[in-house]
């Protein structure tokens, strides 16, 4: 049952312009929340955009990244990158946004002396924010998962961060909470062709 889920789930980037119950987006949440969790510290939270004029300008200030990059690259690159990204804004159509947020919570990092090497402390910073971003990014599969059980299209989308800051602005993203992705939620307006994936054995590696 599960397999199938998995196999049947695509990332959909059109949407109907009908809005999802509440209850509806709640049952998205209540799966993400089931994931595990470095230490069971579920470092998440997650914004449900419904308004769709806070879409809107999300995706104008990712646009108005694009153009920035844009301006940044050599010549021979610049219309290539721009017509790519077109992929880090079409969550315009969606008519919800769930935006999960992750926190790095210190874990060995806060048990350290104080006269702690930075490079070693460095290293330690590194494994919170791995736990985190991880734990996060489980959270935000059953997010996808369950969207396919109940008929709703969804795509998790890293693309839009590139206008992180002004993203965190505009969604009202607290103090020390960083956003993971963006998932445009609603019903499919597209039934989109699988890519496909490589043949198992060749990501494996037996010892
Ligand atoms: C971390 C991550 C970031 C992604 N970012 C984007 C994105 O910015 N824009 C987009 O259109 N799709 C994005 N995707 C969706 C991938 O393009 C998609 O998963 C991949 O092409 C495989 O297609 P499938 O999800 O239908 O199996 C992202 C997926 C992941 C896991």
């Amino acid at each position: 049952m599960i397999l199938e889920t998995m196999q049947s789930r695509r990332s959909v980037r059109r949407f109907l312009p009908e809005q999802v119950l509440e209850e509806t987006l709640l049952e998205l949440i209540e799966a993400a929340v089931t994931a595990p969790s470095a230490g069971n510290s579920q470092p998440w939270r997650f914004l449900i955009v419904r308004e769709k004029a806070i879409i809107e300008s999300a995706a104008d200030l990712v646009d108005k990244e694009r153009y920035r990059l844009k301006g940044l690259l050599r010549t021979e690159f610049q219309n290539e990158v721009l017509s790519y990204s077109v992929h880090f804004s079409h969550f315009r159509s969606a008519p919800h946004l769930v935006v999960p947020l992750f926190r790095v919570v210190a874990g060995m990092t806060a048990m350290l002396q104080e006269e702690t090497p930075e490079e070693e402390r460095a290293s330690f910073q590194a494994l919170d924010h791995h736990s985190a971003l991880l734990s996060v990014s489980l959270a935000i599969q059953n997010i996808l998962l369950r969207a396919e059980e109940l008929g709703l299209g969804a795509c998790c989308m890293t693309g839009p961060l590139l206008a992180r800051k002004p993203l965190e602005r505009c969604l009202g993203v607290p103090e020390g909470w960083q956003i993971a992705a963006l998932i445009p939620i609603g019903l499919p307006g597209e039934s989109p062709f699988n890519p496909g994936r490589k043949p198992v054995r060749s990501f494996v590696r037996w010892l």
